[in-house]
């Protein structure tokens, strides 16, 4: 605690730094006109901010990088390096089964499960197969199976779910199988495009004209934000025990952004999402076991979505009532 408030204190002095020798070059301009008051005064700071420079550079060891490793609870040294048991089931397609394979991996502090993963493909067993990209959260490729939890294996620690030396990795099951921990997507996406995941207009050439923008306040923006984190990575459908005993549930994921466009004020479509969704199979079939959102990594709450989603549906069914009485 009194490091980083010293370095809090040293980074404010070197801001204040420069502020003050050009406040007083000024001074001296104003008042003498004299140039060569400049020249050692920039040759002093430009002494001081080069040696500071050269000391972070090539030692590492400067204030930010200290402040930085202070701030993420990080020691750039230290390795803490250990080995660790991978118990990975693979799906093999040829034989339709699961078989359990264990490696042994090397991992350090830093080391997440799609590391280790990556590294027994690499040094041990080529035939391994994983789906990744970004490695960082973000592409929603790497979803699976840690020690019975579905995860995504870039943002798991290898360390921190090691028990008892072991971690185990599967694949999803929510989803059909291709090969070991990679999954068939497919009909996942499918349920995505049916809730017409996109900004719908009634004048369609709205969509694709740049001329008009369309502005939203922040109230309006905070409606549906929450829900457009979904990377798509599949975890809430492995969670969720609708998806896992009935195939045809469109599942968490379609729903929670059914909302997510319904609840954007520049989308008019008019009810046909809330219609397509409005069955059994559909926002009925949630039965609000609330794992998906317990699962999901982008803390997109696909539960709460989907509840909200049936009070629209209770709310456009009795503007639709009123509307018949009315006609009568
Ligand atoms: S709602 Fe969350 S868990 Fe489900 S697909 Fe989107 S990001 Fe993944
Ligand atoms: S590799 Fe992209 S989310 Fe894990």
């Amino acid at each position: 605690m009194r490091a980083s408030r010293y370095f809090v204190f040293f980074y404010a002095a070197m801001t204040l730094l420069p502020v003050l020798v050009l406040a007083l070059l000024l001074l001296l301009w104003l008042r003498n006109g004299y140039v060569y008051y400049i020249i050692p005064l920039l040759a002093v700071d430009l002494l001081v901010f080069g040696a500071l420079g050269f000391a972070e550079t090539f030692t590492g060891k400067g204030a930010s990088n200290r402040l930085l490793y202070e701030k993420v609870g990080k020691d750039k040294t230290a390795k803490n390096e250990k080995e660790i048991v991978l118990e990975i089931d693979r799906f093999y397609s040829s034989e339709k089964s699961i078989k359990t394979k264990q490696y042994v991996v090397g991992t350090d502090k830093f080391t997440t499960v799609l590391d280790a993963l990556i590294k027994i493909k690499q040094e041990q067993d080529g035939s391994l197969a994983v789906r990744y990209s970004c490695r960082m959260g973000i592409c929603g490729s790497c979803g699976v199976v840690i020690n019975g939890k579905p995860g995504l294996a870039c943002e798991a620690n290898a360390g921190a779910c090691e028990k008892d030396g072991k971690v185990k990795v599967g694949p999803m099951l929510a989803h059909p199988l291709v090969k070991d921990l990679v999954n068939d997507f497919d009909d996942f996406f499918e349920k995505h495009i049916a809730v017409n995941p996109g900004i719908e207009r009634q004048d369609s050439r709205d969509k694709f004209s740049s001329d008009k923008p369309y502005r939203q306040k922040q109230g309006d923006i905070d409606k549906f934000l929450p829900y457009s984190y979904c990377i798509m990575c599949g975890l809430c459908l492995e969670a969720c025990p609708v998806v896992n005993t009935n195939s045809e549930f469109i599942g968490p994921q379609a729903l929670s952004q059914a909302y997510r466009y319904l609840k954007d004020s520049k989308d008019q479509d008019g009810g046909g999402r809330i219609r397509a969704i409005d069955k059994l199979t559909g926002l009925w079939g949630c039965e609000y076991a609330g794992a998906c959102s317990e699962a999901c990594p982008k803390g997109v709450d696909p539960a709460t979505a989907i509840q909200l989603l049936k009070a629209e549906s209770a709310k456009s069914f009795f503007n639709s009532e009123k509307d018949d009485s009315n006609e009568d």
